[in-house]
């Protein structure tokens, strides 16, 4: 897992004075549609690749379109005589010999490598006055490459005559053991026992905004706007790259379309603006194409896993034993997370080893879940095989398995494990015994349903800080440094203000991630967003309100004790309290303002805050054509307190079709002969529209009233709404047509060859 946003969760440390947990809330968890919903529908939102700025121009960039080469020789003589060209970027210019991607012993490549890794990497760049003339004289840049042999299939990288994709061989680390228990004692104790091996795809981010940055510089000093989940995160790596102070790099990310985790790490295509943009002495917009993204931008590794799990008669699990491996293309990161394996249920045996392997293809990136959905493709399959063997409901076997310590991390407790609770509520709430009752046949069109549990295993860097401007007229400023994705944060910290300030949402206007104006916020990523900014709000909005009652409690001569806030004033307790709006506070008239600033406190020693989930499907199969069509689909999500009930729905709803993706359509294709990806595009690529979108589609938030986790009882909510979601669907496939759908996706042709399997064996 990246280290920036998946590192496991070690517990807090240090020690804030906390406020006590919120009980009843008035703003928070209402159905409040987003603070810039207006906005962001009508287009006047200026996302970063809309951005104009005066004289800016545009790059283009030069792309290997080989599998595995070597640079001979660039010729740019034509290039740069073009129409618009400004001027061209290679390996050679000043400044440009940056060191990218880190291995064990020093950085593996450069900014511009001579040696080509994979399809896409960057040989050269252009910047024109125009986007059309840049991409145009990109191709007129003539690169001569000595092509080499490559390997793009991870079952074959491993073989000892396979092509190298670094010195080492292609094997990045060693495989990985980890052991709990006795696994060959658990399986002889078990009654039944299960074993299979899956397969899981290579599945692209696809966000709506393509990753963008615009680069700009005053001086020594360095302006970017970038489309990412985490400005401060990029200004690291950015001011790493060109060695430049902190302090000289900004970085803004307003409004942003997306990033499902491909836009956590700093891309080539920012460090290419800014190195073009200081040449040039004008502000230079890098936006990678569509095509491109699917190149260089990251995805979610295939996986392919091999489980073995045993239970005894009543469901109780005795034994897991896996093998997990993936590729991470060609440079390091983790392809696969057995997590789920070693947590999701109490086991005492379990064993599993993780195999990270190197092929000729642009490296993986966190997606939605680093290794989480593959994993439970797999496991959760399997727990299904082993009800269906011992004669129970899926269900049921799961509850008999549930824990309430994180085995992996020392048996730490939960600060709460709604997984029980999320299996019984959303059983009752899909009605799920009646479906499974059901007759199953009806011509060719087979129905069918399935239930997949989940959970997420990161808590989130606690260090956040937000500041909270109260102005004389009663209106608020709220400064965070969080991005928002699109997913609503903005929407729910400001929620947070009006809930302690006793302000209306629509009175505070969000100030976020930008470096220059903002405080820390750390990225937004692995599903901490919420649970990470939210207190450090929620401590910055009471520090305000503890200085209103003050200045309030001298105007009125009463004790601080008998004020509260609401509606935008002070309010006297007692029947027919005085109440007195905030812009009529004679202190804050002449302060002008009140800031409060706020921490995010630590997180509870040895103990673990984490978001569980279990989703139930109902498809149909037509097992003429093998197509699959998700019917309904409930989701029961334990991530805690609901902060917005808009905006909770929207991320369970996203997760769930990201997953019918995943189960069904979602699958990069690599060209064998030549390395290359054949479906680089939304039009071969099949993403799902609202078509593939299950008609009825419902949200069960299950809240178990965390008062420890953190002072707003939130916890993750992105990922574990996508975590379980395609397993789900493959397990209501097996019902409707009882063959095991082991590869995803599930495409029809998959579908098709595996009831004709069934049918010869009869
Ligand atoms: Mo995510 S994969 O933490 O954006």
């Amino acid at each position: 897992m990246s280290p920036v946003c998946f590192a496991p969760d070690s517990g807090g440390g240090g020690g804030a004075s906390t406020p006590a947990p919120w009980g009843e809330t008035k703003v928070v968890g209402a159905r409040l549609p987003r603070v810039d919903a207006y906005e962001r529908v009508s287009g006047s939102a200026v996302y970063t690749l809309d951005l104009q700025l005066p004289g800016m121009l545009h790059a283009a960039i030069v792309r290997c379109p080989h599998a595995h080469a070597r640079v001979k020789r660039i010729d740019t003589a034509k290039a740069e005589t073009m129409p618009g060209v400004r001027g061209v970027l290679t390996g050679e210019s000043p400044g440009a010999a940056i060191p990218w991607y880190q291995g064990r012993e020093g950085p593996l490549s450069l900014l511009f490598d001579p040696h080509c890794r994979h399809e896409g990497e960057e040989v050269a760049a252009v910047a024109a006055d125009t986007a059309l003339q840049a991409h145009d004289a990109a191709r007129a840049v003539v690169v001569e490459y000595e092509e080499l042999p490559f390997v793009v299939d991870p079952d074959k990288a491993l073989a000892p005559d396979a092509p190298k994709v670094h010195d080492w061989g292609n094997l990045l680390g060693q495989p990985r053991v980890t052991t709990r228990g006795d696994v060959a004692a658990g399986f002889a104790a078990a009654d039944a026992v299960v074993e299979m091996t899956f397969r899981t795809p290579v599945q692209m981010h696809t966000p709506m905004e393509v990753h963008v940055s615009v680069a700009q510089w005053d001086g020594d000093r360095l302006t970017v706007w970038d489309s990412t989940q985490g400005v401060y995160a990029i200004r690291e790596a950015l001011a790493g790259a060109l060695k430049l102070p902190l302090a000289s790099v900004r970085v803004v990310g307003h409004y942003m379309g997306g990033g499902f985790g491909s836009k956590l790490e700093l891309g080539k295509y920012t460090v290419i603006a800014a190195l073009l943009a200081r040449r040039l002495g004008r502000p230079v917009k890098a936006a990678l194409t569509r095509e491109e993204t699917f190149l260089v931008a990251g995805n979610r590794p295939s996986n392919v896993i091999t489980l073995k799990a045993g239970a005894k008669r009543d469901g109780a699990l005795t034994a897991l034993e896996a093998r997990l491996s993936g590729p991470v293309g060609a440079y390091p990161t983790s392809a696969v997370s057995a997590y789920q394996i070693g947590d999701l249920y109490t086991c005492p045996n379990v064993k599993f080893e993780t195999t990270n392997i190197l092929i000729h293809a642009g490296k993986a990136r966190p997606f939605r879940a680093p290794g989480f959905p593959s994993c439970n493709w797999a496991l959760e399959q399997v727990v299904d095989t082993l009800a269906e063997k011992l004669g129970l409901d899926p269900v049921e076997l799961r509850l008999k398995n549930i824990p309430t310590v994180s085995q992996l991390n020392d048996n730490a407790p939960y600060t709460s494990t709604g997984l029980a609770r999320c299996l019984t509520e959303g059983a009752v709430a899909f009605g799920w015994t009646e479906a499974r009752r059901r007759p199953k046949t009806a011509g060719h069109l087979r129905r069918g349903v399935g239930v997949a549990a989940g959970m997420w295993g990161y808590g989130g860097d606690p260090n956040a800080t937000a500041i909270v401007t109260l102005y004389a007229d009663g209106s608020v400023n709220l400064n965070t440094g969080a991005s928002d994705l699109g997913t609503g944060t903005k929407t729910v910290l400001a929620m947070v203000v009006a809930e302690e300030l006793g302000v209306a949402p629509d009175r505070i206007q969000v100030e976020h991630a930008d470096t220059a104006t903002t405080k820390f916020a750390p990225s937004s990523g692995g599903s901490q967003t919420v649970l990470v900014n939210s207190p450090a709000v929620r401590a910055a909005a009471i520090e305000v309100k503890r200085q209103v009652l003050e200045i309030a409690a001298r105007q009125l001569d009463k004790p601080v004790g008998d004020l509260a806030v609401a509606d935008g004033a002070v309010v006297v307790a007692g029947a027919g309290g005085k109440r007195v709006p905030f812009s009529e506070l004679k202190g804050l008239g002449e302060r002008r303002m009140l800031v409060g600033v706020g921490m995010r406190h630590p997180h509870p020693e040895g103990k673990l805050a984490l978001p569980f989930a279990a989703q139930f499907a109902e498809v149909e199969v037509d097992t003429r054509s093998g197509a699959v069509r998700v019917l309904r689909v409930l989701a029961a999500q334990d991530s805690g307190r609901v902060m917005n009930r808009l905006t909770f729905n929207n991320q369970v709803f996203g997760g769930v079709v990201q997953g019918l993706g995943f189960a069904l359509t979602e699958e990069r294709v690599l060209d064998r002969a030549t390395g290359k990806m054949v479906n680089a595009n939304w039009h071969d690529y099949k993403v799902p529209t609202m078509l593939d979108s299950p008609a009825e589609a419902e949200c069960l938030p299950i809240d178990p009233h965390d008062t420890e986790c953190n002072t707003v009882g939130a916890k993750g909510l992105g990922e574990p709404a996508h975590i379980p979601a395609a397993t789900a669907i493959a397990n209501a496939i097996h019902d409707a047509v009882g063959v095991r759908p082991l590869e995803a996706p599930v495409t029809p042709a998959r579908l098709v060859a595996l009831l004709a399997a069934q049918e010869r064996k009869g």
